[in-house]
């Protein structure tokens, strides 16, 4: 079966979606061998444990304590990436044939990236947006408010390769979200995670079917 690593932050909502169809037909002979989360309290870890699947908690603060003086920009980007080498390092002792960013709240530097990389697996990541559109972090309450601002009627989902650029790396697939009769801000969040439940697993199949037949990395 095809090696799945999911890096998580938070609820893990879509990490749930993953258990779920993993082996199915949605995904297709597929195990997943570890789910990394930053965070200790991330609720998608229980989920884990729940499911069977092995968990790691790696979090930034002890890199972080390295430098407790000096508070730096410099020292901060020292920390990180001491941080995304050691991820890197412990996610391929798994022998991963893809890596998920299921809600991941971390910008990986080229410390993690090249090294997976290198090892020709690919990494792919779930946004809340469409392609170009909103970038970063709470995109669906930035939504909501241009939505309140009568600016915008639309946004979306998008599953795409990660890059060292945040959120612009090449695209897998999207899907539109309409916003129209929303009246509250959990509505268009409860819309978006249903659309995010499929096409992370779509996105996921897609990517994992693309390795089998030798068109990735190699
Ligand atoms: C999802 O909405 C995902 O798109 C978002 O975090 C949430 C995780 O939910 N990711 C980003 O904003 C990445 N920039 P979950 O923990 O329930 O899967």
């Amino acid at each position: 079966p095809a090696r799945i690593t999911v890096l998580i932050s938070g609820t893990g909502s879509n990490l749930q979606a993953i258990i779920d169809s993993r082996n199915t037909a949605a995904l297709p002979n597929t195990v997943i061998v570890r789910v990394v989360s930053d965070r200790k309290d991330a609720y998608g870890l229980k989920r884990a444990e729940e499911n069977g699947v092995p968990t790691t908690y790696h979090g930034i603060l002890p890199y972080k304590k390295k430098y407790p003086d000096d508070s730096s920009e410099k020292k901060f980007e020292e920390a990180r990436r001491a941080y995304d080498s050691d991820l890197a390092k412990l996610i391929l002792i798994d022998r991963p044939d893809i890596v998920v960013c299921a809600g991941f709240m971390r910008i990986l530097t080229t410390e993690f990236l090249n090294p997976v990389k290198e090892s020709s697996i690919p990494i792919i990541n779930l946004h809340p947006s469409l392609h170009g559109d909103l970038i970063g972090a709470g995109c669906i309450k930035r939504a909501w408010k241009e939505f309140e601002e009568g600016k915008r009627k639309k946004t979306g989902v998008m599953v795409h390769y990660v890059i060292a650029e945040v959120d612009m790396g090449e695209m897998i697939l999207q899907q539109e979200v309409e916003m129209e009769g929303c009246v509250t801000l959990e509505e268009l969040e409860g819309r978006i995670h249903g659309v995010e439940h499929g096409l992370i697993v779509e996105g996921t199949r897609r990517v994992v079917e693309k390795g089998r037949t030798g068109k990735e990395g190699a």
